[in-house]
């Protein structure tokens, strides 16, 4: 073996405080004692596992909901609900292959059913969510909750809720996006999975009782104690929340960065919806275009409405509706909407409230150039 594939120095900074060690015969026969250990000495790695700010292997990305709708139906002649558990297409970040994320430590893939189909109930302790893509007659039971979904509808299965999905046999075929923190459970080693034990559960309150008890906006049901981890309300429908967007666009100028945005809320505590996922609607109003910034946390966003284009780290991606695309972690970011005339709105899922719990949370603004990034590609 020669010297240049022995090298432990290659990660040498020469900067005080950080680790300059160059390698010496000495030292790499030292190195390979340690090793044949299963030891090794930090200042050969120490640069590389803390490194001066986040560097994610994840990779901005854009998938072209007109390029995989055809392959998302051909799964429905290809496998059943009851073969494949869940029929879904996954999104697969190049640099996140070995712990399947579309980025990050957050997982999404396009899910296809067809009326009638009811995929067995089950729970697990990721936390998920699910986007309506499109199709008419979807619906989720979360806990004995049927929760009916349409266009733009985004619902919550809490980690520990028994859940099933399924089509009304009158509906249509229903394609939705599913998020969760499957990559995150694995990593903390703490994900479980449970089928139910009667494989479907029974409808245990009236149809979509979670929003006509929690969804009143500022009115909070009285006397009506919530104490779990999760929003009661489950289900966030697409006509209040574009309402909500419309009417504070009429008052407000919204954010620099991120134009008109709301976040999906637990209306008992103000707080996210689940504790590691967070989610949350923007409208770029038109023309609109905003500046750039970087947070800790990642993002995967799908267009709701309208289309428009994303710089992601220097690299510009086109979005129309149903595209679906990821900021990583610590990336400058910046949207814009294409049309003078018709809004745009981002829907996004993220992980920030595990950075907030954990005291990891930041932002920073682009400083240079107006606060737009020069585009690379
Ligand atoms: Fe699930
Ligand atoms: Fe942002």
């Amino acid at each position: 073996m020669s010297m240049a594939e022995q090298a432990f120095d290659q990660y040498r900074e020469d900067v005080a405080g950080r680790a300059n060690v160059a390698d010496t015969p000495e030292l790499i026969a030292y190195y390979q004692r340690l090793r044949s250990m299963a030891t090794g000495a930090l200042w050969t790695v120490a640069n590389k596992i803390e490194p001066w700010e986040p560097a994610p292997s994840s990779v901005p990305m854009l998938w072209r909901y007109a390029d995989l709708r055809e392959d998302v139906l051909r799964a429905l002649e290809l496998v059943t609900p009851e073969q494949a558990g869940r029929r879904v297409v996954y999104l697969e970040n190049p640099g996140r292959s070995d712990v399947v994320a579309a980025v990050g430590w957050l997982y999404s893939g396009l899910q296809v059913m067809a009326p009638g189909e009811c995929a067995s109930s089950h729970r697990h302790s990721a936390s998920a969510l699910r986007f309506i893509m499109e199709g008419s007659g979807a619906f989720t039971n979360v806990d004995g909750h049927k929760l009916t979904l349409g266009r733009n509808d985004f619902v919550l299965t809490p980690n520990g809720t028994w859940h099933e999905h399924g089509v009304a046999e009158d509906g249509t075929v229903c394609i939705w996006q599913d998020g969760l923190d499957i990559p995150l459970m694995n990593a903390l080693e703490a994900n479980f999975y449970e089928v139910h034990p009667e494989l479907n559960q029974a409808v245990s309150f009236p149809v979509d009782d979670t929003t006509a008890t929690w969804a009143g906006s500022g009115l909070r049901p009285a006397g009506m104690e919530w104490n779990k981890r999760y929003s009661p309300m489950l289900k966030y429908e697409w006509a209040a929340t574009y309402h909500a967007l419309t009417d504070l666009a009429r008052v407000s100028d919204g954010s620099p960065f991120d134009g008109i945005i709301m976040d999906y809320v637990n209306p008992a505590t103000g707080g996210s919806g689940m504790p590691t996922i967070g989610a949350q609607m923007q409208l770029l109003r038109p023309g609109e275009r905003t500046k750039a910034h970087r947070q800790t946390g990642c993002f995967v966003y799908q267009c709701a409405k309208g289309k428009g284009w994303s710089v992601i780290n220097g690299t510009r991606f086109e979005w129309q509706e149903r595209d679906i695309f990821v900021v990583p972690a610590w990336m400058y970011h910046e949207h814009a909407n294409a049309s003078d005339s018709e809004d745009a709105c981002l829907f996004a899922f993220h992980d920030l409230p595990v950075m907030r719990a954990l005291g990891l949370y930041r932002e920073e603004a682009y400083g240079e150039n107006g606060g737009h990034q020069p585009v690379l590609q």
